[in-house]
């Protein structure tokens, strides 16, 4: 009887002992080691190349340093941010002398104040040269307004741009906090444009977490109506809220919409929730077989968050990257990294409505 009871005791020993846990095989590093948060990818049509594009910042010194073996430069400020890729997994290099919008317009607050965040680039009608790019800024009036609007510019020169600001911003809901977060997006089924943005109700300093206030994803319709100008970039219709918060699984919000088709199936809504600034931040995402919704939650929970495999501390901000028939799908997201919010990026897989990430 001795050896047979010796045998498992000394098993769970020898368990515990072990250094645990494996090493997760699928632990991410950074595509781009820079403060490069809200980010969007777009491909050229021209080219093929790829780029992605971010919330502002002061300008990062170069990458690799200089023949002085010296990265000093005296830094700018961009409105946003602009790397590129020869394809979504990278190599994604830097873009330190490039602010695809060099004016966020007139109704911004001006320079580092007008705090553009979370850019979305996509192309305008069917001219490689023409994109419009959406971007959330803080209203100049009145002078340090706390409110956010989103706006949209137009480049007829590529992608890159320099985009022209319109007049006034295309969506700006003062009375429920303003609006963040934009999101182009072209409907392959219906050939129309459509617009995600989040209602800013956490803004409006309701306090805690967050300011705790009611965040909503809501969406409208945009179209482009006839031509190539600027003036073609407007809104139809008031929109329809296609998910809201519930405090219990979100916290205090949800934000950062992204809408990709997969055929045969239907529309998978990413969206990031909790507070931005924590380590709750995580990117989730709900699926509707038809664009106006509705949207029902992805069976799991969060599809990527802090302390899961991936060892992304508060990934978020998710812009999917379709990619063919034989896959090739992706996700970019940011996640905390010494240099402030980095970029990050796993493979994705979509089957019956369910998002598979890698
Ligand atoms: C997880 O990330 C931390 C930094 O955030 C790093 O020090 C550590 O090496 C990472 N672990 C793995 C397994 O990559
Ligand atoms: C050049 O830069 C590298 C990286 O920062 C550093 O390790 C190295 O010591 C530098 N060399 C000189 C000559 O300053
Ligand atoms: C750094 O490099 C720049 C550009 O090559 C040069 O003008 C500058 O003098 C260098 N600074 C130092 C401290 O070496
Ligand atoms: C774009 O091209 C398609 C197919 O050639 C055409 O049906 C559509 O009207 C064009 N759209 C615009 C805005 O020119
Ligand atoms: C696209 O726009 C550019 C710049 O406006 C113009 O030169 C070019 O002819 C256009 N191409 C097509 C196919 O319409």
């Amino acid at each position: 009887m001795l050896p047979i009871l010796l045998i498992p005791t000394t098993y769970l020993l020898l368990t515990l002992l072990l250094p645990a846990p494996t090493t997760p095989t699928r632990a991410k590093t950074p595509l781009l080691a820079l403060n490069f948060p809200d980010p969007c990818i777009i491909q050229d049509a021209a080219t093929g190349q790829w780029y992605a594009f971010a919330t502002g910042s002061w300008t990062h010194p170069p990458q690799t340093p200089n023949n002085n073996n010296n990265t000093t430069t005296t830094p700018t400020w961009k409105n946003i941010q602009a790397a590129t890729a020869p394809s979504p997994n990278g190599k994604w290099t830097y873009l330190p002398d490039t602010d695809p919008l060099p004016s966020a317009g007139a109704w911004t607050a001006p320079g580092p104040g007008s705090q553009t965040w979370a850019p979305s680039v996509i192309h305008l009608g069917n001219n490689s040269s023409d994109y419009v790019l959406y971007y959330a800024a803080q209203l100049g009036d009145p002078p340090g307004s706390q409110f956010h609007c989103i706006g949209a510019a137009v480049s007829h020169t590529g992608v890159l741009g320099p985009y022209l600001p319109l007049a006034e911003p295309v969506v700006c809901p003062l009375d429920q906090g303003g609006a963040i977060d934009p999101s182009g997006f072209l409907d392959p089924v219906s050939g129309r444009r459509f617009f995600l943005y989040k209602v800013d109700g956490n803004a409006l300093g309701e306090g805690g977490e967050c300011n705790n206030g009611v965040g909503e994803g809501r969406r409208r319709r945009s179209v482009r109506q006839g031509g190539d100008g600027g003036e073609g970039v407007g809104l139809v219709g008031e929109g329809v809220e296609v998910l809201d918060r519930v405090g219990e699984v979100d916290g205090p919000l949800v934000e950062a919409p992204d809408l990709v088709y997969c055929k045969g199936y239907g529309y998978v809504l990413f969206y990031s929730n909790h507070c931005w600034d924590g380590p709750g931040y995580s990117v989730n995402y709900a699926v509707a077989r038809n664009i106006e919704g509705p949207y029902e939650r992805g069976k799991g929970g969060r599809l990527i968050g802090t302390g899961d495999a991936f060892n992304v501390t508060a990934p978020g901000g998710a812009a999917s990257v379709p990619g063919g028939s034989g896959g090739g799908w992706m996700v970019l997201f940011h996640g905390d990294c010494p240099q402030g919010r980095c970029l990050f990026g796993a493979g994705m897989e979509v089957t019956g409505g369910m998002v598979v990430v890698s």
